[in-house]
């Protein structure tokens, strides 16, 4: 059975976007669906696609070695295993809990585009 490590960005903007509600209802989910012992919750970022947030990556853990810095916690990493979602809401997140997680099924519906460019401020 897989394991993941589930991260809702802190950064400033997804958390005026939602990602704190994003956050609560991952913990919620994850509980209700009895994932909690495959999915370990934390709070990463900021990843620097905040124009894309709310945003969440989901690893798998393969019980590699940490790295001191933890890159990982503020940029995708390109690893196998790795998923990026954006523009997340809780709804998005008991999806993401219910498929990704409770099933191994990555939502492709829902993964985000990190390279999408920064829409225009004028
Ligand atoms: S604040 Fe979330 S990616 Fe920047």
């Amino acid at each position: 059975m897989k394991r993941y490590r589930l991260s809702v960005c802190k950064g400033p903007t997804c958390k005026a976007g939602g990602a704190d509600a994003v956050y609560a209802t991952a913990r919620e989910a994850l509980t209700e669906q009895g994932q909690v012992p495959r999915c370990e919750l934390y709070r990463g970022g900021c990843y620097g696609f905040c124009h894309m947030g709310p945003n969440v990556v989901v690893r798998e853990e393969t019980g590699r070695k940490r790295d001191p810095l933890s890159p990982e916690d503020y940029q995708l990493m390109g690893w196998d295993g790795e998923v990026y979602y954006s523009e997340m809401t809780p709804e998005k997140m008991r999806r993401v809990v219910a498929e990704h997680i409770a099933q191994d099924a990555p939502v492709q519906a829902l993964f985000g585009q990190p390279d999408t460019p920064a829409p225009d401020d004028d």
